[in-house]
């Protein structure tokens, strides 16, 4: 994590005597990364965290993928997809490569252990539920719309809120997990070189970042189960103490909640770039939050984003909430994929039928990265074979006529007459006349 902080109680000087209430030590335990030249926060347990007893590997957590020589656009709607496991076992990764796990789970149990992954730094989105995730550097209380980035090798355990009425929808988060090693990041650029303090610039900064609070320290003797993930296995150890025995740490390193309502959104005069809107980084990939915001305000500005060929990714975008209708069969908990190789942009019309458009409601979660995806069977169990056809009909077959005063140059990207009557006429009118021009699809 970018800056130092501390919780609990830890001694004056690092590597000193710090003494339990009955006299023993303190365990202190540095918990670095990069051979200690990164990132490192040192914790002080009331047991030696190398106590453990007994092991043993559980099942593989190796992705097998398919149709890896297929380059197409694909689209998962994850709502169908059935509850099953706990926040752990119930993950089903839908695309990936060696640098990134992205995956989507519906927990139906709790978690009844504790877990660890010492592979690989996980960035979750929660797209529904409430509830408390209880770390060995504090409990992260956390809701709808947040991100939670756990660093590698943090102990963790989920533990979900029952939902308060009954239509209210269950768990379900997204997962982004790094597996080449790399550490989910905020972009180097958002951050001073001198200090690591998020500079002026950046659409987030400290005070947005929600850290782990008390309680923190289980002080309890028994048989408690925590599970590894390490070399593709996830392993059960035994400890004959509660994993989460810290009584204070300090650092740079530990994990935390940034709610995806708290990103301010960088708006401008013509359309904006995808790198405006990314919030984490990680070695061959990044995460963008895509939020609620004013469009583009030049007074010919065309509000949705350009066709564009992103040479060097793969996108994934994750759609969490808003006015989707523009889209042809995206849905809330849709994912789409978007591979290198081929352009992608609006669905014919949309770019006329939106002028005028002043603001987006969509919130929606992307994940590009720099080699491409493959997807896996739950994908495809899933796919929607009719979303890549749906760009099929040609521009000229779908795009309305422009209205005089467009063609003149005269429309203002404030609600005129003309781009009103072009919102009529246009292919893509499905959703309500009001809807379609205070509200354009504009994710990339
Ligand atoms: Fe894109």
């Amino acid at each position: 994590m970018p800056y130092y902080t501390k919780l609990g109680t830890i001694p004056s000087k690092r590597h000193i005597q710090f003494r339990r209430p009955d006299g023993r030590l303190y365990a202190e335990e540095v918990f670095g990364t990069e051979g200690f030249s990164g990132p490192t926060s040192t914790l002080y347990h009331i047991h030696p965290p190398t106590q453990v007893i007994g092991w043993k590997s559980l099942y593989s957590t190796k992705v097998q993928y398919l149709e890896r020589e297929v380059m197409r656009m694909r689209h998962v709607k994850s709502m169908p997809m059935p509850t099953q496991g706990d926040a752990v076992t119930g993950r089903e990764v839908l695309f990936g490569n060696n640098d990134v796990e992205i995956s989507v789970c519906a927990p139906a149990e709790t978690m009844k252990y504790h877990f660890k992954n010492a592979m690989a730094d996980e960035c979750f989105f929660i797209h529904f539920g409430s509830g408390t995730v209880f770390t060995m550097f504090g409990a992260l209380k956390f809701g709808p719309k947040d991100y939670i980035v756990i660093p590698k090798g943090t102990i963790y355990q989920f533990v979900f809120d029952k939902p308060k009425s009954k239509g209210e929808p269950g768990p379900r988060f997204l997962l982004m997990e790094s597996v080449n090693g790399s550490h989910i990041l905020p972009p180097p650029r958002y951050l001073s070189k001198k200090t690591a303090q998020f500079l002026e610039h950046a659409p987030y900064c400290e005070r947005d970042l929600r850290l782990p609070q008390m309680p923190m320290t289980f002080d309890k003797k028994g048989s408690f189960e925590v599970r590894i993930k390490s070399r593709d296995q996830v392993h059960s150890y035994q400890y004959s103490h509660h994993p989460l025995d810290v009584v204070g740490w300090d650092g740079c390193y530990y994990p935390y909640c940034f709610h995806i309502d708290d990103f301010s959104p960088i708006v401008g005069k013509h359309h904006m770039p995808p790198p405006t809107h990314q919030t984490f980084e990680a070695h061959n990939f990044v995460i963008c939050s895509f939020c609620p915001r004013p469009l583009d305000f030049h007074p010919q500005a065309i509000v949705v984003p350009y066709n564009h060929s992103n040479l060097d990714s793969d996108e994934v975008l994750y759609y969490v909430e808003g006015n989707y209708k523009a889209r042809k069969g995206i849905e809330v908990g849709s994912l789409s994929l978007h591979p290198q190789g081929i352009a992608h942009g609006p669905h014919p019309g949309t770019p006329e039928a939106t002028i005028g458009a002043t603001h987006t409601n969509e919130l929606a979660v992307m994940c590009d990265t720099f080699a491409p995806l493959y997807p896996t069977k739950a994908a495809l169990d899933f796919d929607d074979l009719e979303y890549p056809r749906s760009w099929e009909k040609g521009w000229d077959a779908e795009e309305p006529a422009p209205s005089a005063a467009a063609k003149k140059g005269k429309t203002t990207a404030r609600a005129s007459k003309s781009s009103k009557a072009s919102a009529k006429t246009t292919a893509m009118t499905s959703a309500p006349k009001k809807s379609a021009k205070s509200n354009a699809a504009n994710t990339w």
